[in-house]
């Protein structure tokens, strides 16, 4: 919607810059007028870039707010289950009793791979990083599904959606099975979304009725909530921009895992544990907070480009890393370390001045580690849970007439040069 015009000035003509405004969030100008004058924009990192407009999730970094179709994520995460979130995230709203069975029932016809994708793990070693695996074994889900390829037919789009939701879970269980040489489990659609993960990820031919823990599955199903979306994070924007060449969705999804990877982003988690090994004890904490300080290390798990307030999320998983370790009858010496790195990172001005607070990926390993889930899992974890969110973009990108992204740069390199032979360089 325009209301006003910015105006750019340069090169001694005016320009006219539309100023258009969303539900909520800061306006944004529609800078294309720039091309006119013969100049490009320069963002590097796209820290106030806008490349789309969209109605999934809203971010407000300064207060910590984070909604997905309007709806605050604690509210859903202590609430909601999370295939209601995902149904929320590719439809608009929340569903009805009967919109929620008959998409939990569309899920679980989904939930098996076909068996030849098997095969396709013994070409790793076992030693493999399950990332590794998931990108791999995602991305070969192209070849097997062209009858539904049709991306100009909505019906085809909504199954590759409900596809890809509903077959993550059992990848990723088969993904921890390769590395550990167990048998793959098959999915057990009487269980619920987390439950049935969690069966395929601990279960054994040996204990085919292995019950799952039901506290671990309520946490595991939050902790699938609070990494389902986050708007224009590097791999939805990786995932919109394979998107935007029409490519096949399962090789875009498999483009978002390969982005998310970074220990920048998605593979924070696992970082932070890392990290927590190795600063060992809470001895240790104040040299290795001044190793931070002089930017030989990061704190992982901390900071984020939107949020420079609490991350929402964070806040949650926390209340939830409690009640797993109460429940457990945990105590872990590793949440008490991460307690006071927090501590002191909260009180220090170094931290203070950046802005630097806990985000998703700090608290999410402990939780993980005490559902016994190992750290080279956890990015896997992340993927899992944000295919919903990938999927809910890559269909709203979908639903109206969209071009191909293609960016441009400051070109800083050589200017024309004349071809020299071999002999006289
Ligand atoms: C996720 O985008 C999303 O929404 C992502 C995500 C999602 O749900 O999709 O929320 C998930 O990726 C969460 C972030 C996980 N990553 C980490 O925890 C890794 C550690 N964090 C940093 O690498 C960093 O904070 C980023 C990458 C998250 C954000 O980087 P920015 O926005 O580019 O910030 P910056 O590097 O410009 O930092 C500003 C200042 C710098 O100091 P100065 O050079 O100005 O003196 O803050 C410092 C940085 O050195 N800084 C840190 C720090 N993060 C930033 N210093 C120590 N430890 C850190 N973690």
């Amino acid at each position: 919607m325009t209301e006003k015009n910015a105006k750019l000035l340069v090169d001694g003509k005016e320009y006219d810059l539309p100023i258009m405004n969303g539900t909520l969030g800061n306006p944004v100008i529609d800078v294309s007028a720039v091309q006119q004058a013969g100049y490009w924009t320069y963002d590097p990192g796209f820290k106030v870039t806008a490349p789309v407009e969209s109605a999934i999730t809203f971010i407000d970094g300064g207060k910590g707010q984070l909604l997905h179709r309007g709806y605050p994520i604690d509210q859903l995460a202590d609430n909601a289950e999370y295939l209601e979130v995902c149904y929320a995230l590719l439809y608009g709203d929340l569903p009805n009793k009967a919109q929620k069975d008959e998409f939990y029932a569309k899920v679980q016809a989904h939930t098996a791979v076909h068996d030849q994708l098997r095969k396709f793990f013994e070409g790793f070693r076992r030693d493999a990083h399950p990332m590794a695996i998931m990108i791999g074994v995602v991305g070969a889900l192209s070849a097997f599904y062209h009858n539904d390829l049709d991306l100009s037919d909505e019906e085809h789009r909504e199954v590759t959606s409900i596809r890809l939701i509903a077959k993550m879970p059992t990848i990723a269980a088969m993904c921890y099975k390769y590395t550990r040489g167990e048998p793959f489990m098959y999915p057990r659609n009487s269980f619920s979304y987390a439950e049935n993960f969690l069966y395929m990820m601990f279960a054994t031919p040996a204990d085919p009725e292995y019950k799952v823990n039901p506290v671990l599955v309520k946490a595991m199903d939050k902790i699938f909530t609070l990494h389902a979306d986050h708007e224009q994070n590097a791999s939805t924007s990786t995932v919109r921009l394979a998107g935007s060449t029409g490519a096949n969705p399962y090789a875009c999804i498999s483009a978002g895992i390969g982005a998310l990877w970074g220990p920048s982003h998605g593979g924070a988690n696992e970082a932070v544990l890392n990290m927590l090994d190795e600063i060992g004890t809470v001895e240790n904490v104040a040299e290795f907070m001044e190793k931070v300080k002089r930017r030989e290390v990061k704190l992982m798990g901390f900071g984020h480009r939107v949020y420079k307030n609490f991350d929402p999320r964070a806040k949650v998983m926390k209340e939830t890393c409690d009640e797993v370790l109460d429940a457990l009858g945990i105590d872990d010496p590793q949440l008490e370390l991460a307690m006071e790195l927090e501590r002191i990172a909260l009180e220090d001005p170094y931290f203070v001045e950046r802005n630097l607070y806990p985000n998703v990926d700090f608290y999410s390993g402990i939780i993980l580690k005490a559902i016994g889930i190992p750290t080279s899992m956890f990015t896997v974890m992340f993927a899992l849970a944000r295919t919903s969110g990938w999927i809910s973009h890559w269909l709203e990108m979908h639903s109206s007439p969209f071009k191909i992204g293609r960016p441009r740069q400051m070109y800083t390199g050589e200017t024309e040069r004349t071809f020299v032979k071999l002999e006289d360089r």
